[in-house]
């Protein structure tokens, strides 16, 4: 009779491996942070200077926070941003992901984005598919 291989083991023992590749996998793509909005003019900007070509024609652009900025590294990466949530309820719009290119620094933008110190400053276009846009500042996540 052939040996019977141990079965429970060895699920137990995928399981595991499930949950830590499921963590690092999350850990490693997603991030929270903050987002505010700003309006035009969106130029000059720190990264191209006033060319606009590198802009993308769907407006979905937006500038660095400090954390994000990495000393102009950051200048056309692209993130994909979800709202998570808001000082009020209601302010997100359930289900839209959006994919913005960095365009710019928070720092130095040329009008002045509708909250501070955030993690990022969404384009009026961006911010208004995400969430309702007469909001300052949303609770975001984010990955490149
Ligand atoms: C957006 O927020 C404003 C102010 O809170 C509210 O009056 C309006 O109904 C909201 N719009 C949507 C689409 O939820």
């Amino acid at each position: 009779m052939p040996r019977t291989p141990p079965l429970p083991y060895l699920k137990w023992h995928f399981l595991l491996l499930l949950m830590m590749l499921c963590r690092l996998s999350h850990n490693s793509l997603a991030d929270v942070g903050t987002a505010a909005q700003y309006s035009p003019p969106y130029i000059p900007t720190e990264c191209y200077g006033s060319d606009s070509s590198p802009f993308p024609t769907s407006n979905l652009f937006a500038a660095a926070g400090d954390g994000v900025w990495d000393n102009g590294a950051s200048c056309g990466r692209q993130y994909i941003v979800r709202c998570i949530s808001a000082s009020t309820p209601g302010i997100c719009i359930p289900g839209q992901t959006i994919l913005i290119k960095i365009v710019d620094h928070a720092a130095s933008v040329s009008s002045n984005p509708s909250a501070p110190g955030t993690t990022i400053v969404l384009s009026q276009t961006a911010f208004g598919t995400i969430a309702n846009s007469t909001a300052t500042s949303i609770n975001i996540e984010f990955q490149q």
